[in-house]
């Protein structure tokens, strides 16, 4: 039986339209995903939408809709942006469905039984955009919130009560036992620290508005919306019906999220799941936080990135190639045109793209197309085998640390090399001499089994420059059945076949 693979994205909220920061964590995701099942994992990729709570609600309101009639609206643009980007998720859930109302209460029935709800009064100071309770104490310059800085509001209501106190010591042992629970590690710190410095009981229903799942056996309160939303990670592979397929893939090997809800995920999840008696998730990465040109990316600055355009006039794989090289996953970001052209120019044009060209136009103008049988291997064409060996077990490890940045500069390792080996081995002069015809074979044949593996290798990041490139090359077989272990050795291009000519794969983008 294939070793299972479970990671997923945060699902996002309906009450906005998906713009560049949605679509990174999603990008990320989907070349884990990817990366995953070319490398032999039976793997589960999620994402969908979070669609209850008051923040919606009221964005249903001023736009005079029903909440589930602007959740539909929303979701369509969630799918289409997936499509557009080649996302390659195997469920898109949303918390208005049916399954989810009945994994929500399930998981609630669970904390019950468990003695951990209670209910009680609640009063503090309440963020709206945030869905945040803050203490006097913690309110920044009057009575605003310490997390985005608007202003927060007294609420009083009766509530349910979680006992998350109660798993403060177990919480904290588990994030001592387990170093790698929270990633990176400045925010595994931040959790510890937090933790450490005590955990309230935490209020899980709300009265004040209608939009959300009712609370089993109390329906004047509907659950909170962080309590609804995280359960979908347990609703979307079958809990609580389907006890095979959520054994299956449970405890989740990866929550990929924004530092934004990081707490959400590191510390109220798990108390959650501990209460209700089911394992932790392996891990939660929490990534940077993209700005634009230098601003914090906001609708009142007219700045924010739509995704949609970026593609039309860049294209897919330029963008989720920018997205994961230019920002060590995990550290914040800036985007700005100008850094996105010139990674597309350099990167992609200049290196991969003429390498790719240049060995193929080669092959097809001196060997007719057909891929040449190579001879005595010389160091220097060992040399280049030797990069390809190396690079592939450092991927597989910055791919489990989700450093991508770093997996792709080691994935431009062999292309340069094989730009350097071309420039070094000048085919074009081999290509005069008859005597020289045998060693031409050789050193065609090693640069274009180069950008086989090449086109491997960045498959999970750019797939259809990888379709392009692994077709062009005459390849057999479909892309995403090969595995990188087995296939990603060197010799697996095929003496004989044929080469297309040469597609350009990145454009110049001009200035
Ligand atoms: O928080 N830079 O949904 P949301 C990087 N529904 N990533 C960004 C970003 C930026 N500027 N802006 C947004 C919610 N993101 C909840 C989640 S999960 C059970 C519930 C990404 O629509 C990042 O992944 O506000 C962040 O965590 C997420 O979008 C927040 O999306
Ligand atoms: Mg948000």
């Amino acid at each position: 039986m294939k070793q299972t693979f479970y990671v997923t994205t945060p699902i996002y909220y309906v009450n906005d339209v998906p713009h560049i920061g949605h679509a990174y964590t999603t990008v990320a995701a989907d070349a884990l995903a990817r990366y995953k099942r070319l490398s032999g994992y039976d793997c589960f990729f999620l994402t969908g939408t979070d669609e209850h709570g008051q923040k919606v609600e009221k964005a249903a309101e001023a736009a005079g809709q029903t909440p589930l009639a602007l959740a539909d609206q929303v979701v369509e643009r969630y799918k289409e942006l997936w499509k557009i980007l080649h996302i390659s998720a195997d469920d898109f859930i949303r918390t208005t469905e049916q399954r989810h109302y009945q994994a929500v209460a399930a998981l609630y029935q669970k904390v019950w039984d468990k003695g951990d709800i209670y209910l009680g009064d609640y009063e503090d100071w309440y963020c709206t955009p945030c869905e945040t309770f803050w203490t006097q104490t913690q309110l920044a310059n009057g009575n605003r919130c310490p997390e985005c800085g608007r202003p927060t509001e007294k609420l009083k209501e009766k509530s349910y009560f979680f006992r998350m106190s109660k798993y403060q010591d177990a919480l904290l042992r588990h994030l001592e036992e387990t170093p790698d629970f929270i990633q990176p590690p400045g925010r595994y710190n931040e959790i510890v620290s937090f933790v450490k410095g005590g955990l309230r009981d935490l209020s899980i229903s709300r009265t004040t508005f209608k939009w959300g799942i009712p609370v089993p056996n109390d329906p004047a309160h509907v659950i909170y919306v962080w309590f609804d939303a995280l359960t979908n990670y347990i609703t979307a592979i079958g809990f609580p019906g389907d006890q095979k397929r959520f054994e299956r893939y449970w405890p989740a090997n990866c929550h990929i999220i924004g530092k934004d809800i990081l707490r959400f995920h590191a510390v109220y999840w798990p108390t959650f799941l501990m209460s209700a008696g089911i394992p932790l998730p392996r891990k939660v990465f929490a990534h940077g936080w993209w700005t634009v040109e230098g601003q914090k990316m906001s609708k009142s600055l007219h700045n924010v990135v739509d995704p949609y355009q970026l593609v039309q006039e860049y294209g897919v794989d330029p963008i989720r190639y920018f997205l994961l090289r230019e920002v060590p996953f995990g550290a914040d970001g800036d985007f700005s045109r100008a850094a996105m052209v010139n990674r597309i120019n350099s990167d992609l044009a200049n290196d991969l793209g003429n390498l790719f060209s240049r060995a193929l136009s080669m092959v097809v103008k001196y060997r007719a197309g057909l891929i040449p049988t190579p001879s005595d291997l010389q160091p220097v064409d060992r040399g280049l085998e030797e990069v390809s060996k190396k690079i592939l077990p450092q991927l597989a490890k910055q791919l489990d640390d989700l450093a991508f940045n770093k997996a792709l500069t080691s994935i431009w390792e062999l292309v340069n090399a094989g730009n350097k080996y071309i420039d070094e081995t000048a085919p074009w002069a081999l290509a005069k001499a008859e005597k020289d015809q045998p060693r031409l074979g050789t050193v065609l044949y090693q640069a274009l089994e180069a950008l086989r593996i090449i086109a491997l290798l960045i498959a999970a990041f750019m797939p259809t420059t990888a379709e392009k490139m692994w077709s062009q090359l005459g390849m057999e077989g479909n892309l995403w059945e090969q595995n990188i272990g087995e296939n990603g050795k060197w010799g697996g291009l095929k003496p004989g076949s044929k080469v297309a000519k040469p597609l350009p794969l990145f454009p110049r983008i001009e200035a």
